[in-house]
């Protein structure tokens, strides 16, 4: 039998010299990279159906100059907690990049269509060439068309993907803001009734272009016109419910800076308010639906 060397007999292992490393617990959605094991962590993430914010985001990238852009305070809660790190956005109305500057300071990648020309020339000027490349995809085209459909696919292959992981969709208000005077502009309808058909086709676009089980959100407000209330917000989210969407929230948020309600005009427009017997925006709404 081998002789051992030195001290042969074998001390037990106190527990103190026991390096355990503990795995922190972790459990997540297939969507999401929050760690429901440690849910109290995440006060910052709002679940509330009404959203209050003081004040717009001016910084990491952001700016105020495109009228007509989101909070990116939308883009920041509908990514927590409706993507993980390296997902792909898709934004079919893509503007001045909101949702492209958020997905790059959040670990995201984002690919976003616009139909005007000098605007997705001078959104590309917010990127590195590299980003543009890697993480921030921007196709000029029109989104109710099917060649834009195919653009969007062949950067998916591009980016290693097959589908988008998450659907923005933040539309013209109808004529509201008049973006461009093209004639596949949103902005530029002949009518409300035409504007939702071709909300419609770019919605089932971004359908066709979500992954199953991910997340899509709209954001959008309704209008006056001829004296009454076009429900813009509710007939576009009956449409996506009507392409296969499933409702998941309804949000109200409040919009800061209404002018209508402010200022020098206030006045005009209480006055207008209590004469014609409505009210004055102060809201919008954020659906989110899933692609069941
Ligand atoms: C409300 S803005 C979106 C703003 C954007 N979310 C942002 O934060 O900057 C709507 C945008 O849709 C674009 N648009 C209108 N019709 C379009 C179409 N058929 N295809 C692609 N983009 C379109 C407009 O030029 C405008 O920039």
């Amino acid at each position: 039998m081998p002789k051992l060397a030195g001290n042969t007999k074998l001390k037990p292992t106190k527990k103190a010299d026991l390096q355990v490393v503990k795995q922190p617990e972790v459990k997540t959605t297939k969507y999401s990279d929050i760690n429901l094991k440690r849910w109290k962590d995440y006060a910052h993430v709002l679940t509330s159906s009404l959203w209050l914010f003081p004040s717009r985001l001016k910084e990491h990238g952001h700016s105020n100059e495109y009228h007509g852009n989101y909070i990116p305070q939308i883009a920041q809660q509908m990514y927590e907690r409706y993507t993980k790190k390296n997902d792909i956005v898709l934004d079919m109305f893509f503007g001045s990049g909101t949702s492209g500057i958020e997905a790059i300071n959040m670990n995201r990648r984002c690919i976003g269509v616009e139909l005007k020309q000098d605007l997705v020339d001078s959104v590309s000027q917010k990127f590195t060439s590299k980003q543009l490349v890697t993480d921030v995809n921007i196709i000029c085209g029109d989104s109710t068309s099917d060649e834009a459909a195919e653009k969007v696919k062949a950067r998916l292959e591009i980016m290693g993907e097959e589908k988008a992981q998450f659907l923005m969709l933040h539309p013209p208000y109808d004529d509201i803001i008049r973006f461009s005077d093209k004639k596949e502009d949103l902005s530029n309808c002949e009518s409300t009734e035409e504007f939702y058909d071709m909300f419609e086709k770019v919605a089932k676009h971004g359908y066709d272009l979500l992954e199953r089980g991910r997340f899509a959100c709209l954001i959008i407000g309704d209008s006056y016109k001829n004296s009454e209330v076009q429900p813009l917000g509710f007939e576009c989210m009956n449409r996506m419910r009507k392409l296969g969407f499933v409702l998941k929230s309804t949000i109200v948020k409040d919009i800061q800076g209404n002018e209508r309600g402010k200022g020098r005009t206030a006045n005009l427009w209480r006055y207008r308010a209590l004469a014609g017997g409505f009210s004055i925006f102060n809201h919008e709404y954020i659906f989110v639906f899933q692609k069941p």
